[in-house]
């Protein structure tokens, strides 16, 4: 197993292989936006090679080719069907290969992983009008269910990776599930929320 981490300018010359090989998605398919940044920002600093990974709600793509491109062996999903041929096509240009799995969070998908990632749709919102970013009413329906799946759906010492918002209230959500710790990897100010990107494990 190679144990050298790469080094940014090698993380941003693939991140930019990336973005080229993605181009322009189709409107229903989430573009590469800060959080996904921040999520890559935070995948630089984990290492990948060799490790079974799960990106839940892939979109574009843009974390799971990342992780596939780092060595690991990954299973994408997205409850959009149109992510997964999109991402399929971004990963035959880039010659690598991800298994797509058409899924709402686990449900539909087998196995347990090193890693399992999920950058969720986060914004409070009474009807979930837009599946990409809407949330349901306290923004956080999809990562309840992420959080409640994660235990059963990691090998043994494996890791998550969960995106919050402070629209979400990130220190109540953490309290509310005693059964990880929580480390926080990354934080960027946009706008009018800080995101977070917290590295999670079974205590
Ligand atoms: C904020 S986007 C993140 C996309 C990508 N991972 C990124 O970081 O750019 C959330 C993604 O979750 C997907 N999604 C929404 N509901 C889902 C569900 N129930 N199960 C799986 N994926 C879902 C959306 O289609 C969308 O691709």
């Amino acid at each position: 197993m190679n144990s050298i981490k790469p080094t940014t300018l090698e993380n941003t010359n693939v991140v930019n292989q990336i973005l080229r090989a993605i181009g322009t998605p189709s409107k229903t398919v989430y573009s590469p936006s800060e959080d996904s940044f921040l999520m890559l920002q935070a995948l630089c600093s984990i290492e990948l090679n060799d490790l079974a990974v799960c990106d839940i709600g892939t979109g574009s793509g843009i974390l799971g080719l990342f992780c596939a491109i780092r060595g690991a062996d990954v299973t994408v999903t997205d409850i959009n069907e149109i992510a997964l041929l999109e991402t399929l096509a971004a990963a035959k240009r880039l010659g690598i290969l991800v298994k797509p799995v058409l899924s709402d969070v686990f449900a539909e998908v087998n196995g347990e992983f090193d890693f399992a990632l999920f950058n969720p749709p986060y914004l409070p919102s009474e009807v979930v009008m837009d599946r990409a970013v809407d949330g349901g009413p306290d923004g956080l329906g999809l990562t309840r269910k992420f959080l409640k799946d994660l235990p059963t759906r990691l090998k043994n010492n494996g890791h998550g990776l969960l995106l919050l918002s402070s629209l979400n209230n990130p220190t109540k959500v953490i309290g509310e599930y005693a059964e990880f710790s929580f480390e926080v990897l990354a934080t960027r100010q946009v706008f009018f929320e800080e995101l977070q990107v917290l590295d999670l494990r079974l205590r």
